[in-house]
């Protein structure tokens, strides 16, 4: 049986809603000015809309969107990505996590949980904090995780705690177990040097020594914009670490000058099949999304992560 994935991340949804003075009184400030400076301009609903439109028409079975669905975790914004991931599908058919956007301030979770937790929680539907959270769909087993926390202005690192590693590492063994295809589903990039001090995930090493012990098949993140293809050792050989750019940026050419992230694609998702059994998985990944000059989504690229040996 072939399943059919698409991953997308980061989509900073705008424009942003009316802010009461009140709720800027935070960290919020210096992000709402960061947004104001960096964002406004290159990001553009119209470019989320085509590549959103474009992935539902290649009809996957299953949607990962691996945070920052938001800009401030304010609670206007947080209503709009609820209505936002309607449009993706029902909840059995779209699975996300939260990034540190998401997180922006203490108490966001609460909020996200309220207003997203469809999206959110796994097949046992258990109240409280659901992370991780198990899905089982075909041959997969979707693990969402979530390394977002309210952090100090002008950072935004995430963390991988020891109490997540170890709940993560269960659902591993228990997945290997049954013989599914297990996606570890993670905002914030687990691979050593992944990005700047100020953006790290704290507890990155705690992740891959999970995945060295229990093992994973593939791990999807977001969170640096950029497209990436990278791998972790497992125990019986090399994990995968995909991350997909933004889905919501303009081609660099139609971004204003004053844009300073020049090394971030446009708009991207990526499609992944796979099919196989344990020992012989196959997963192939196409990319989607806007060449630099492009106005429509086109195929990017393609590679095998994984073929039977
Ligand atoms: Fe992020």
């Amino acid at each position: 049986m072939l399943f059919r994935l698409a991953h997308l991340s980061d989509i900073h949804l705008g424009p942003l809603p009316a802010i009461k003075r009140r709720e800027l009184l935070s960290k919020r400030i210096t992000g709402y000015a960061n947004w104001r400076l960096n964002r406004k301009g290159a990001m553009h609903d119209g470019f989320l809309d085509a590549l959103v439109a474009h992935m539902l028409a290649a009809k996957p079975d299953h949607i990962a969107v691996t945070g920052d669905l938001v800009n401030l975790a304010l609670r206007e914004e947080m209503r709009l990505a609820r209505a936002w991931l309607e449009t993706l599908g029902d909840a059995d058919s779209v699975s996300a996590v939260p990034g540190n956007h998401d997180t922006y301030v203490p108490g966001a979770l609460k909020d996200i949980l309220e207003l997203w937790r469809p999206f959110m929680s796994g097949d046992d539907a258990a109240d409280g904090n659901p992370f991780p959270y198990l899905r089982r769909r075909g041959p997969m087993a979707l693990i969402g995780t979530n390394s977002g926390r309210a952090t100090m202005p002008f950072m935004a690192t995430g963390s991988f705690r020891s109490q997540q590693a170890y709940d993560t590492a269960r659902l591993l063994d228990k997945t290997r177990d049954e013989g599914l295809f297990r996606i570890v589903m993670i905002h914030h990039p687990p691979f050593e040097n992944a990005t700047a001090w100020s953006k790290r995930l704290i507890g990155s090493s705690r992740f891959r020594m999970m995945i060295a012990e229990h093992g994973a098949e593939l791990v999807l993140h977001g969170h640096t914009h950029i497209d990436s293809v990278e791998a972790i050792d497992g125990p019986d050989g090399l994990v995968p670490i995909v991350g997909v750019p933004s889905a919501s940026v303009a081609p660099r050419d139609q971004r204003p000058e004053s844009d300073t992230a020049k090394r971030r694609p446009g708009a991207r998702y990526n499609l992944f099949a796979i099919n196989g059994a344990p020992g012989g998985w196959r997963c192939q990944m196409e990319e989607y999304g806007f060449r630099d000059g492009d106005k429509e989504v086109s195929l990017i690229a393609e590679r095998t992560l994984q073929s039977p040996p």
